[in-house]
């Protein structure tokens, strides 16, 4: 058993109480390699910010669940070495799928697991979040939970039944189940193509896709019922065009991408929201550097050649979301 406090890592519960109060959210950015660690960790400490970085079952079957807790440990001591004294890094899993992996992170030092029951039927659901809760709560863990389906407005038309979280519910699964935080659904979802082009409207000035807006009606809602909890978002890459152009423009074939407006995620950022996710903006940054390296040094083999600009981009992306967008920037505890 790792006590995660022995690493420097901290858990969600007093960063997401002051995030609440002071209406912005915290960065929760996934990882699978050190090039990606390096840039956020740099983005974090530029920017006085706290962060969660996570760890998704892709992460863990890539790059190997003990080596990124490893790596979350030495990004601690990274963080000081560049010049941080109180870091405050979260290691979180990323959709938890069962009670076992949640416990087996929860024993090698994750400070924060993520059980996603949303697809299982209701008791199910708070079944098995507590059962992770009162595991996770015996070493001071914060556990989030998520009530509603990440399926997006397609399925919103094309369903009966609404996937968005039912805010009726909220307070039922809060009480029973015991979590500290709560993913709810609100029309984001995964990946880099959020909606389809006939969900769109078209911007007559740039031709380009402008999505439909989130369903803030159900998140307001669901702030009513749960005054002051901390609300999480997932999905919430922005997939901005002038990554997408470069891959475009440098051998790839990336069409009709559309992620979620920033403004939305701002909005979003100043309510009970305070923690949004963020994993496929970074993913096009890096291919978007990488990709431009090798089409203008075709001659360059040395992967340390074009993972440099990619980890000096994905950096610059991690800046702009903590400064321009989610504001976590100087919101440590201690400077
Ligand atoms: O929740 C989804 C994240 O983007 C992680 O995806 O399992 O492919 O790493 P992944
Ligand atoms: P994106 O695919 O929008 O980056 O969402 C990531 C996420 O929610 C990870 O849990
Ligand atoms: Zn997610």
């Amino acid at each position: 058993m790792v006590d995660y406090k022995k690493i420097g890592l901290v858990n969600t519960r007093a960063m997401f109480a002051k995030a609440v109060d002071g209406g912005y959210a915290i960065p929760a950015f996934n990882f699978n390699n050190m090039e990606q660690m390096q840039a956020i960790i740099m983005a974090a400490v530029e920017t006085k910010s706290p962060v969660i970085m996570q760890v998704s079952r892709g992460a863990r079957d890539y790059a190997n669940q003990t080596l990124l807790r490893y790596m979350a440990e030495g990004a601690v001591e990274y963080a000081k070495e560049l010049g941080c004294k109180h870091p405050e890094i979260v290691l979180h899993l990323d959709h938890g799928d069962s009670f076992e992996t949640c416990k087996s992170c929860i024993d090698m030092g994750f400070s924060s697991v993520m059980i996603d029951g949303s697809s299982l039927p209701y008791d199910e659901n708070v079944a098995v979040t507590k059962r992770v809760v009162e595991y996770a709560h015996q070493f001071d863990v914060t556990v989030e939970g998520e009530l509603g389906v990440l399926a997006g407005v397609e399925d919103e038309v094309a369903s009966e039944e609404s996937h968005y979280t039912k805010p009726e519910e909220v307070i039922d699964f809060v009480t029973k189940t015991g979590v500290d935080s709560l993913a709810i659904s609100i029309g984001t979802s995964h990946g880099a193509y959020k909606f389809t082009p006939e969900q769109c409207t078209v911007d007559p000035e740039t031709g380009r896709l402008l999505p439909p807006p989130l369903a803030f009606d159900v998140l307001e809602a669901i702030e009513k019922k749960l005054p002051g909890f901390p609300i999480v978002l997932h999905g919430s890459s922005s997939v901005p065009q002038d990554a997408v152009d470069t891959i475009n423009a440098n051998g790839g074939n990336l069409k009709a991408a559309v992620g979620i407006p920033e403004e939305q995620l701002r909005k979003a950022s100043k309510s009970a929201v305070c923690k949004i996710n963020i994993d496929s903006d970074s993913r096009l940054a890096m291919t978007a550097a990488v990709r431009k390296h090798l089409a203008e040094n075709p001659g360059h083999f040395d992967p340390r050649q074009y993972l440099k600009p990619a980890r000096e981009s994905m950096k610059q992306m991690y800046m702009h979301k903590i400064i321009n967008v989610l504001g976590s920037n100087d919101k440590l505890i201690k400077q």
